[in-house]
């Protein structure tokens, strides 16, 4: 199943697209910028030896994904690249990353109006969008050490349980343990729990704080 990374050429979106490429997943990136798209494609396959990635405009690379569009862009160009990949996103599922944190602060988010970026967007999109939250948790900086496992899990939040569970397939392809955290709103806490974990990480000078459910086993 070929998937889209939208915002594909920056630090998560990258760091995703080396990942499931190297599990044999088929990715497309894709960019403002059709030929930065290209060219980032290019410098990232040098990087693995699995299934090539390819980059394009952003719109063409949702059009080409069949089911599932990751959307990894800042805050500030949320509602403008949603609005861009509106036409390719019918019958789909956009996986959103996004976290509104505070431009001034990382430390801190600002929460648009809907509760959430993941609201903003089911809001934004419609009812013939699925929208599912995923990821915001896991820094770009873990992604991107090949040679580690990523240690944190994923917690995962929508209002649709298949479109939930079609994502944490994709999701446990990157070797995590994924889990269904609840509805839209959920994605409040989770969103803004990538600010608690930007200030752990400042405070303590640790290199990627991340969330681990204990199931008590
Ligand atoms: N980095 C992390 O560790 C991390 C961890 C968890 C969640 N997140 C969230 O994931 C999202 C992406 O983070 P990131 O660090 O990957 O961001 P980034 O590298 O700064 O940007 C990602 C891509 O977004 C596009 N972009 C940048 N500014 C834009 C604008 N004004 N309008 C339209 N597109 C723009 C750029 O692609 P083109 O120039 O190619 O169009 C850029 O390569 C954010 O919402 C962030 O909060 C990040």
């Amino acid at each position: 199943m070929k998937i889209a990374i939208v915002g594909g050429t920056g630090k998560e979106g990258a760091g995703l697209a080396v990942r499931w490429a190297q599990a044999g997943v088929d990715v497309v990136i894709g960019s403002r910028d059709e030929s930065k798209a290209a060219r980032v494609s290019e410098e990232l396959n040098r990087q693995h030896q699995g299934h090539p990635i390819a980059g394009k405009s952003n719109l063409d690379a949702a059009r080409d994904a069949e089911r599932l569009v990751v959307l990894t862009v800042p805050y500030s160009a949320h509602k403008s690249t949603l609005n861009d990949i509106k036409p390719a996103l019918p019958g789909k599922i956009l996986v959103d990353v996004t976290v509104p944190l505070d431009p001034k602060n990382p430390r801190h988010v600002i929460m648009p109006p809907e509760g959430s970026a993941t609201e903003e967007a089911v809001a934004f999109l419609g009812d013939g969008v699925k929208v599912v939250a995923a990821l915001q948790n896991v820094s770009s900086g873990s992604l991107g050490e090949l040679s580690h496992p990523i240690h944190c899990d994923i917690l995962v939040c929508g209002a649709d349980k298949d479109a939930k569970l079609e994502t944490i397939g994709l999701l446990e392809k990157l070797g995590v343990k994924a889990y269904d955290a609840g509805d839209a709103q959920s994605a409040r806490a989770v969103e803004a729990m990538t600010a608690v974990l930007i200030g752990l990480n400042i405070r303590y000078k640790l290199k990627h704080a991340g969330v681990k459910i204990w199931t008590g086993d």
